[in-house]
């Protein structure tokens, strides 16, 4: 990525950005996507979800996380007392859905990393929460395996960020559920610790 592009964008205010990546070229995915799908939330809270990229649904209502890994992201948000529309921002990695669902490529993570680096420095949440290994790789500039990142703090400029399992994983692999609800108690208590001090 050009830094002129990346300094440009880490200048706009919310408008300007979302207008920004509603009409971004800088990869391929904007040529099957309908819409590119910002985030949506409090845009002061606490809590930053980031998911992987847009899927179908997504790519029609222009919301992320409204199909079906969607609704069991809202039960997982239940389960640690929090909802959607309060003290919670929720993104992507990748703001235009890649055709049929594939997983973002590393070009594609790296030409919208700074669309999603605006959304953190304008949000500033006290933890980010990676769903999933390309949101991972996103935050934390490698490719890590969720099995070997999960449970430990990471930073990203100095936000506290942790990783857990996507949604949709999840509905793949019911028996795992267990393990990111221990993720999101860890988000929990780093949130507690954080709140304490
Ligand atoms: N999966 C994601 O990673 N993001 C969405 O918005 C929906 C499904």
């Amino acid at each position: 990525i050009s830094s002129v592009r990346a300094q440009r964008i880490a200048s706009l205010q919310w408008d300007a950005l979302e207008e920004d990546m509603r009409a971004c070229r800088a990869c391929g995915l904007c040529e099957q996507r309908r819409q590119a799908v910002p985030g949506v939330g409090d845009r002061n809270a606490r809590w930053m979800f980031v998911g992987e990229g847009p899927g179908s649904e997504e790519d029609l209502r222009g919301e992320p996380f409204v199909g079906p890994a969607g609704r069991l992201l809202d039960n997982m948000l239940g389960a640690i007392g929090l909802d959607r529309s309060q003290d919670v921002f929720i993104a992507n990695a990748v703001k235009c859905r890649p055709p049929h669902n594939r997983t973002p490529q590393g070009a594609e993570l790296d030409a919208c990393l700074p669309y999603l680096q605006r959304q953190i420095e304008l949000v500033r949440p006290r933890l980010l929460i990676a769903l999933g290994r390309p949101a991972a790789q996103a935050l934390l500039n490698r490719e890590i395996a969720i099995s070997a990142a999960r449970g430990r703090r990471f930073e990203r400029n100095g936000v506290p960020v942790i990783v857990t399992y996507h949604p949709a994983y999840l509905l793949r692999n019911p028996q795992d559920k267990a393990k990111a609800w221990e993720d999101l108690c860890f988000g929990r208590r780093l949130m507690a610790g954080a709140c304490a001090s």
